[in-house]
């Protein structure tokens, strides 16, 4: 079996979401942290130092303890658990106490990643020599149409972060996953619609049947479903409601932990005034409960001995990308840029 992409390396000059502002705040009622998290094998240790988000490698310089299990103290250091070294913004460390006055060792830090907040999420970007990506995209606070966004709380799947966008965006599984939640059995044969490559995000629409309105519960997302999906494991997914004719948004965006486990972020957006956040929040778990034990029996990677229809488009295009972008990131800069920059678009 070979795998779609053998160098996930690529996969480092991307900004992924690590944790939200929410979950730092849950460990620490300050919201400075620390937290431990881990992004494509690597633990990371996240805190809010001076005001602003910061990731480092979770690994104290001097025996290894993970910093994440430490303070952020009030000088805006972050100490580790084990000998109390403490460490800056930057990853260096500022004071060993045990030998206050010595001259701290050149290799006395730990790497420092770029982090942003943005939705509320904390992005972490671990290769940014290049310098040539941006945080995905996100529609829910543009659209002054939407009255309340909610940021769910992360959950993780045994899955890569590959097959969960996958599994987000396959047409063809809808009827047999989530007959009767999301979708009519009766229609099992899925349209085949124009797919654009445009900044750098994969784009299609597709209108599911409108008689579905009929057996499918009111929950349902049933609508025009129009996507721009930043590269590499971002969503948006932009609806426009049968029912009502109103926007609602479903964002997610898959963080790879590892080639066989994913943690998941979702923003819901949407135009009501007094819908509880329980109701969209409980429909969407009801979904995932349907996917989430048949997707965690596929393997982590992709491989390309899979055998594919015409009605896979969306992920063979996806697929096929990734596959640029891995091949191109060994070859530099230039290569990467191209292949993730240049537009190809069908649709007109
Ligand atoms: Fe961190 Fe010793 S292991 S101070
Ligand atoms: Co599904």
């Amino acid at each position: 079996m070979t795998p779609l992409t053998a160098d996930q390396s690529y996969l480092r000059h991307f900004w992924h979401p690590v944790a939200t502002v929410n979950e730092l705040e849950v460990a620490d009622p300050a919201g400075n942290g620390p937290i431990g998290r881990t992004l494509l094998d690597e633990p990371l240790v996240i805190a809010k130092l001076n005001g602003k988000y910061v990731a480092m490698r979770d690994r104290c310089a001097h025996r290894y303890a993970k910093l994440s299990v430490g303070k952020v103290l009030e000088n805006n250091r972050i100490q580790c658990p084990y000998h109390g070294w403490e460490y800056g913004a930057s990853g260096r460390c500022e004071l060993m106490p045990a030998c206050p006055s010595d001259a701290i060792p050149k290799k006395a830090f730990t790497p420092a990643y770029a982090c942003e907040e943005r939705y509320g999420i904390i992005w972490v970007r671990l290769d940014s020599s290049w310098d040539c990506t941006n945080i995905p995209y996100c529609e829910a606070w543009e659209n002054p149409e939407f009255k309340r966004q909610i940021i769910a709380e992360p959950y993780n799947w045994d899955s890569s972060a590959e097959r969960r966008w996958e599994n987000f965006t396959d047409f063809s599984h809808f009827a047999y996953v989530h007959p009767g939640t999301l979708y009519d059995p009766a229609y099992s044969e899925p349209a085949i619609v124009p797919v654009d490559r445009v900044d750098g995000e994969l784009r299609f629409f597709m209108e599911p049947g409108r008689d579905m309105l009929d057996t499918l519960p009111d929950d349902s997302p049933l609508g025009s479903w129009n996507y721009r999906n930043s590269m590499p494991f971002s969503v948006n997914l932009s609806i426009r409601l049968y029912k009502n004719d109103k926007p609602f948004l479903l964002w997610t965006t898959s963080s790879p932990i590892s080639q066989n486990s994913c943690r998941n972020f979702m923003i819901i957006a949407h135009t009501e005034d007094d819908l509880p956040d329980s109701q969209p929040l409980d429909f969407q778990k009801l979904v995932l409960a349907e996917d989430q034990p048949v997707i965690e029996t596929q393997p982590g990677p992709i491989y390309l001995d899979e055998v594919s229809l015409p009605t896979d488009k969306i992920s063979n295009q996806y697929r096929k990308w990734l596959r640029e972008l891995s091949t191109a990131a060994a070859k530099g800069e230039e290569a990467f840029k191209a292949a993730l920059f240049t537009d190809v678009t069908e649709s007109k």
